[in-house]
């Protein structure tokens, strides 16, 4: 896609805001007109992205609300806010990642990389899925890699054996797998998911891997804002140009082929299942309510 659409009047939340990727498609939303969230920790860099979004865009259409996505008390707490706040949402981009070498424990007992990269944009994008229900063409991209680990449902959270490639592999596997099922379960409303293999691209995501594995990224990698235009593209790739409109996942404007694994769907089953238990939401028929707190099986 060569040209960008206005988007002008539409509402566009993004995690991880205050950094590579989800910093860069920031700017690109705002300067086409759109009204961009901006979700970032808690800290000095995200105030500090807010202003670089808005000078680079020339719009003050920025808002900053920041959480701790490894928190499931303050993912809960950020989709309460944007509910108050805006009475519709037209696009939810699940950009937000982290890699760690170490296994850290949230105060809520979770594995670091499991909460931040595929338990919070669960339990983010479930709950706001009735405010993307009130847009004409909600829309969710989560931004994902292909992984080829498949989950260990007895290490879920590397409580028996933690290796950090692969646990992180593991966390965009299970994003990719709910991208699937979560498309099945809005079918039929306004609202449609899509995952996102944005491409290798130089960001601070891999700093605390390997001196051969960083050598690798820099070498083979695409600038940041090359990537954030390829999640410029998908989102304005008419539904009707995709080959799956709902519930594929794409790399370069093309579907890439998934393998038996990511298709089952009794995987795809049992990985929403634990997640609603974790985080005490529960969706079904397209209707979603909350039946309590977090859980850690
Ligand atoms: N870079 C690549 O080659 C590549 C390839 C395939 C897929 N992707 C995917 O693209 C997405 C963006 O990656 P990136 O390369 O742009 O990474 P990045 O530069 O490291 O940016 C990650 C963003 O996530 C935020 N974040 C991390 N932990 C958070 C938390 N607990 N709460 C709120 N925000 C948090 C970071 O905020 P802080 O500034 O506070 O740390 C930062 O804004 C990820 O989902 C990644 O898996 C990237």
């Amino acid at each position: 896609m060569d040209e960008l659409a206005d988007m002008r009047g539409k509402t566009c939340l993004i995690t991880g805001g205050s950094a590579g990727i989800g910093k860069h498609t920031a700017i690109l939303l705002a300067r086409l007109g759109a009204r961009v969230i901006l979700v970032t920790r808690p800290s000095e860099r995200a105030s500090r992205a807010q202003n670089e979004v808005i000078r680079k865009s020339r719009s003050d259409a920025v808002d900053l609300i920041p959480a701790d996505l490894s928190l499931m008390e303050d993912v809960r707490r950020l989709a309460d806010e944007v509910t108050r706040r805006y009475s519709r949402l037209d696009v939810l981009i699940n950009n937000a990642a982290v890699f760690k070498v170490s296994r850290v424990i949230t105060p809520e007992g979770l594995e670091l990389m499991f909460a931040t990269n595929y338990l919070a944009p669960f339990l983010l994008t479930l709950r706001l899925v009735d405010l993307l229900k009130a847009s004409s063409d909600g829309q969710v991209i989560n931004l994902t890699a292909p992984s080829t680990d498949s989950i260990d449902f007895d290490n879920l959270q590397g409580e028996k054996g933690f290796f950090p490639l692969q646990t992180f592999s593991r966390t965009k596997m299970a994003l990719l797998l709910f991208t699937l099922e979560l498309a099945r379960r809005v079918a039929g409303t306004p609202v449609r998911v899509n995952a996102l293999y944005p491409g290798l691209a130089r960001t601070r995501l891999m700093r605390e891997a390997s001196f051969k594995v960083r050598v690798f990224i820099y070498m083979s990698a695409y600038t940041t804002p090359h990537a954030a235009q390829a999640v410029l593209a998908l989102l304005q790739t008419p539904a009707h140009e995709l080959e799956t409109p709902n519930g594929g996942f794409y790399y370069e404007g093309k579907e890439l082929a998934l393998d038996a694994y990511v298709l089952d769907r009794e995987v795809q089953d049992h990985l929403w299942e634990i997640s609603e238990t974790m985080t005490g939401v529960s969706f079904n028929s397209g209707i979603f309510s909350h039946t309590g707190s977090i859980r850690n099986p």
